[in-house]
């Protein structure tokens, strides 16, 4: 028996894959909601005959759709995709997002920008007037990151946010690493005034890779009930 959170998680995944076409390239997302997703397109794949190839956003994720049949490829080799389907830590009404919160905001970012649309799937506590409540995940390359984080925080000082706090995450005590060797500084900022400016600053400071703020990516969001109900935003 799932718990209410997984309830509403596959209620939200189970709808996204009916968006799913028989020959699409389709971009997998990371985390817990996009790991259902992945799940319910093995069992099309393996009981319907669907014939899709993905594109994994993660090697978590690149793991899990091999062990349920779906059929991964690269996305040198796919070139461009028909549809991503993610995941996300908050969306607003504008449905502009923060993710990254897994760690794979950069190539989540790479893979939901070459899909003609994106979905987001996620539960209703998700939903935010104004984004910054989750911290905005910053990947930085190894180099010099204390002078990146540093310059990070400066350029926060003169920004329409909250809060300034910045932390390098951690694994351990390890600095956590993504998938391309890079750390991450989450910032701590509550609440978000202009996400659209924000995220091209930031991805104008040297050592800055990318940031979690998905400005005008996303598509569509459908968001889970732990009922089964499902609500589409577009
Ligand atoms: C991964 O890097 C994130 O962007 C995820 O999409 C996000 O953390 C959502 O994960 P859950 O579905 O587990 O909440």
């Amino acid at each position: 028996e799932l718990s209410p959170i997984d309830k509403a998680k596959f209620a939200a995944a189970r709808r996204a894959v009916d968006f799913v076409e028989d020959g699409m390239k389709v971009g997998l997302g990371t985390g817990s909601t996009a790991a259902w997703m992945v799940r319910c397109l093995g069992e099309m794949v393996r009981e319907e005959g669907l014939s899709i190839v993905g594109v994994p956003t993660s090697t978590r994720t690149a793991e899990l759709a091999r062990q349920v049949g779906i059929k991964v490829v690269t996305l040198e080799e796919a070139k461009w995709l028909d549809l991503t389907i993610d995941g996300a830590d908050e969306f607003d009404p504008e449905l502009n997002l923060i993710k990254g919160g897994g760690g794979a905001l950069l190539q989540e970012k790479i893979v939901a920008t070459a899909s003609d649309q994106m979905i987001v799937i996620t539960d209703a506590a998700k939903e935010v007037a104004q984004l910054g409540a989750f911290p905005l995940p910053v990947e930085v390359v190894p180099f010099g990151w204390q002078t990146t984080r540093g310059l990070i925080e400066e350029m926060l000082s003169s920004m329409d946010v909250m809060g300034r706090q910045t932390a390098l995450r951690l694994n351990g005590t390890q600095p956590f690493l993504t998938d391309e060797g890079n750390y991450i500084v989450d910032c701590h900022l509550k609440r978000i005034g202009n996400p659209r400016q924000l995220s091209l600053v930031l991805n104008q400071i040297p050592g800055v890779v990318e940031n979690g703020l998905f400005i005008d990516i996303c598509d569509k969001v459908i968001i889970g009930g732990a009922d089964g109900t499902v609500e589409l935003r577009d």
